[in-house]
């Protein structure tokens, strides 16, 4: 019997990164997965990554800043599976890294479209089907950025700090559905991400990469993997006790 047999659980931006480790963990793991991504083609791959090892997966296109699809895809992830019990909200992009008073008004919401109005509407979804279900759990992607401020990417924080109290207004507001809210708060992950912001940085990727392991105290960033297994823990009955809370994966960014 594996942890997380006969659980249903959908991945937001499970196509790369992050997402798409948490949906290989949570199918090696017993889970069906419902693998969303605005990127058609990784969703795809990831699905079949999972079936072709002999689990249970599907894919979906989602932009889970489309108010009007979130809650169509939501339902047609039910009626495949029959329900819905855990929903991973790991969509996610950087923005712009400028100083907020050279941001347009444009770029700004971009961000806040995607990393806060996103996981509203993808909560807002999710719950009519967790409750159906008789409960569930949501696992939210914050950031290290959501618990400290950092001189770089202003929307981004705004964004990720926003999402760490949802969690826990969500966790307070579902408790009596034994629907379970919590926060993730990954310190700096190799994911195409980051090798973007690698890419773009005036010292080169190298010297970025260098500069981002030291400010590590484990001494590294850290792989997808990392977040995964935290993420299967939260979508786990091992985690039954366990909602509003935050959970620091970080290699010890923020214990300073
Ligand atoms: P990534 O860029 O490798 O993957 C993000 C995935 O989300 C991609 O597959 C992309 O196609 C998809 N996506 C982008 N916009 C979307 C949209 N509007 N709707 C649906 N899917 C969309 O990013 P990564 O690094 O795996 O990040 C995943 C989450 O983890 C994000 O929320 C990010 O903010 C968070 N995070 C990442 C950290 C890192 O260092 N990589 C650190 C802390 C948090």
């Amino acid at each position: 019997m594996k942890r997380l047999d006969g659980k249903i659980c959908l991945v937001t931006g499970g196509g790369s990164g992050i997402g798409k480790a948490t949906c290989l963990r949570l199918a090696s793991e017993g889970a069906s997965v419902a693998v969303t991504d605005i990127d058609e083609a990784d969703a795809k791959s990831v699905c079949e990554e999972i079936t072709s090892h002999g689990g249970t997966a599907d894919f979906w296109l989602l932009d889970v800043a489309d108010a009007d699809a979130v809650p169509k895809v939501f339902d047609a992830v039910a009626e495949k599976f029959g329900q819905i019990d855990v929903v991973v909200n790991n969509a996610g992009i950087s923005g712009a890294n400028t100083p907020t008073h050279e941001i347009s008004d444009e770029d700004w919401r971009k961000v806040i479209d995607i990393n806060l109005n996103g996981v509203f509407f993808c909560t807002k979804a999710a719950i009519p089907h967790l409750k159906k279900a008789g409960g569930g759990s949501i696992v939210n992607l914050s950031s290290i950025y959501g618990l400290v401020g950092a001189p770089d990417l202003p929307p981004y924080h705004a964004s990720k700090g926003a999402v760490r109290l949802m969690s826990k207004t969500d966790a307070l507001v579902y408790a009596k559905d034994s629907i379970r809210v919590n926060s993730v708060h990954p310190g700096f992950i190799w994911t195409p991400l980051v090798e973007e912001l690698a890419e773009s940085s005036e010292e080169g990727g190298d010297a970025f990469r260098k500069a981002l392991d030291d400010r590590h105290p484990i001494g590294h960033v850290g792989a997808p993997e990392d977040i995964a297994a935290g993420i299967a823990y939260l979508a786990s009955d091992d985690a039954k006790f366990v909602t509003g809370s935050e959970l620091v994966i970080d290699g010890g960014y923020t214990a300073r």
